[in-house]
């Protein structure tokens, strides 16, 4: 089997990690392709839940070989508490397990500082950044300044990181932040340093080595399409690109690769995001919204797994999922929260939009456009019944399978799987 792509359709808190978990039990390898330790997912395993926020989350599996790709960028200090955590519970994350490519991007305790200072500078125009540090690595990387996982392990480490620390307090002394001390990034560095040598590989060779030999690999993308730094809701976006088509930039794979290739979109049965930002389909009605969100007393409920903040939720918006659709090319579908559904008085699914008297099947200009934008819809009916036991397409019921029908109507990609719960079995395939 070719290579398999996990891509989140919408605003990245789909709840990929554990459609990943689902599909890595059939993969030989697992890898991240794009972001840092901003993702956040969530695996359940029995009682254990794991949040994992920049190694693959296929690792859990005892099976796969967990790969951080090229694309990435890796904070030493969040990999290493991250290494402990999994080892701690069992999960086998040293260095025959867990490969790190040696031209993957690094973050430093300068990029988080940096990333604050300038959200700060930017007050009520803020992203709403997870302040790890990420637009400022990619920005050092398109300046060709960064340091990468190779600097690490050559023999001028430490006086790269000090200049690069250095540049850094001058950037942060503009935004009238202050400075770091540099002693102490350098000691800690030149330990990471130590304990990272034996994880760091050609990945992208051992990538080709692995599909050569017939082996299955699952790309697992972080954020979601509309966080894509080109075709998301720029400005609000992330700095990494997040579709299906950078998994082969991001991992160091050729075009053939490709061929046959699978690509599941990861999309909940609703529509939720965070912080600021036109949303055209969102729910005011506090009961239904509630409904959906939850109230933060599960680990599934509606709040950022890295920030903690309470997300918006909406009814599902099938003109960008369409568009999700698209950009990936997404061969199938994986709806993922059906049972959060169970309950509602109707359920509604957006189709177009409408604008000053005229009707929208796609955006002009993409999602940043999305203002003033009201959203039309189809309205189906709910149903009551608990759906988290079902495990057959045939006990869902006759609403929800409507339902799902009208989301890959409107998607015009056929829906595979459904998730019914957090747990690792709540997984109905289509019948
Ligand atoms: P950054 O990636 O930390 O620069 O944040 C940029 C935007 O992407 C912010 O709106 C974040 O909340 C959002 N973001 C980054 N990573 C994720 C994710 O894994 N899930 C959902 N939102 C994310």
């Amino acid at each position: 089997m070719p290579l398999k792509i996990v891509v989140g359709a919408q605003w990245g808190d789909e709840g990929k990690g554990r459609i990943v978990d689902w599909f890595a039990s059939q993969a030989e390898v697992v890898a991240r392709y794009n972001g840092g330790d901003n993702a956040g997912h969530s695996v359940t395993v029995g009682s254990q839940l794991f949040k994992l926020h920049l190694i693959p989350s296929g690792i859990v599996h005892p099976r796969p070989v967990a790969i951080m790709g090229n694309g990435m960028v890796i904070n030493p200090e969040s990999l290493f508490s991250e290494i402990e955590s999994l080892e701690k519970v069992g999960v086998d994350a040293g260095p025959k397990r867990l490969r790190i490519s040696h031209a993957a991007h690094l973050i430093t305790p300068a990029h988080k500082a940096l990333d604050k200072a300038m959200e700060a500078a930017r007050g009520k125009e803020s992203i709403g950044t997870t302040g790890r540090g990420i637009g400022p690595a990619y920005t050092d990387k398109a300046a060709r300044t960064n340091l990468r996982v190779a600097d690490m392990v050559g023999t001028d480490f430490v006086e790269k990181l000090g200049t690069h620390i250095e540049s850094a307090n001058r950037s942060l002394a503009a935004l009238g932040a202050p400075a770091l001390d540099i002693g102490p990034v350098l000691d800690t560095f030149s330990q990471y340093a130590t304990r990272i040598r034996p994880f760091v590989a050609d990945t992208a060779a051992e990538m080709d080595a692995a599909l050569r030999a017939g082996q299955t690999v699952l790309a697992e993308g972080a954020q979601g399409t509309l966080l894509d730094i080109d075709h998301g809701t720029y400005p609000f976006v992330t700095s990494s690109s997040t579709l299906a088509p950078a998994a082969l930039l991001g991992l160091g794979l050729g075009m053939t690769a490709a061929r046959d290739s699978i690509v599941s979109g990861v999309c909940k049965a609703f529509q939720t995001r965070v912080g600021s930002g036109p949303f055209p389909t969102e729910i005011h009605e506090e009961s239904l919204a509630l409904r959906l969100r939850g109230t933060g007393e599960n680990p599934w409920d509606e709040y950022g797994t890295t920030t903690g903040r309470p997300r918006r939720v909406g009814w599902l918006d099938g003109v960008l999922l369409r568009y999700a659709a698209r950009l990936n090319g997404f061969t199938e579908l994986v709806i993922t929260k059906l049972d959060i559904l169970s309950g509602m008085p109707h359920i509604k699914i957006c189709t177009a939009y409408t604008r000053n008297g005229k009707i929208y099947h796609d955006l002009p200009f993409g999602p940043t456009d999305l203002e003033g934008f009201e959203a039309v819809y189809e309205e189906l009916p709910g149903w009551t019944e608990d759906v988290s036991g079902i495990r057959r397409w045939e006990d869902l019921p006759q609403p929800a399978r409507d339902y799902l029908d009208a989301i890959g109507r409107v998607a015009g990609v056929p829906v595979r799987l459904v998730s019914v719960g957090p747990e690792r079995e709540q997984i109905v395939p289509a019948g």
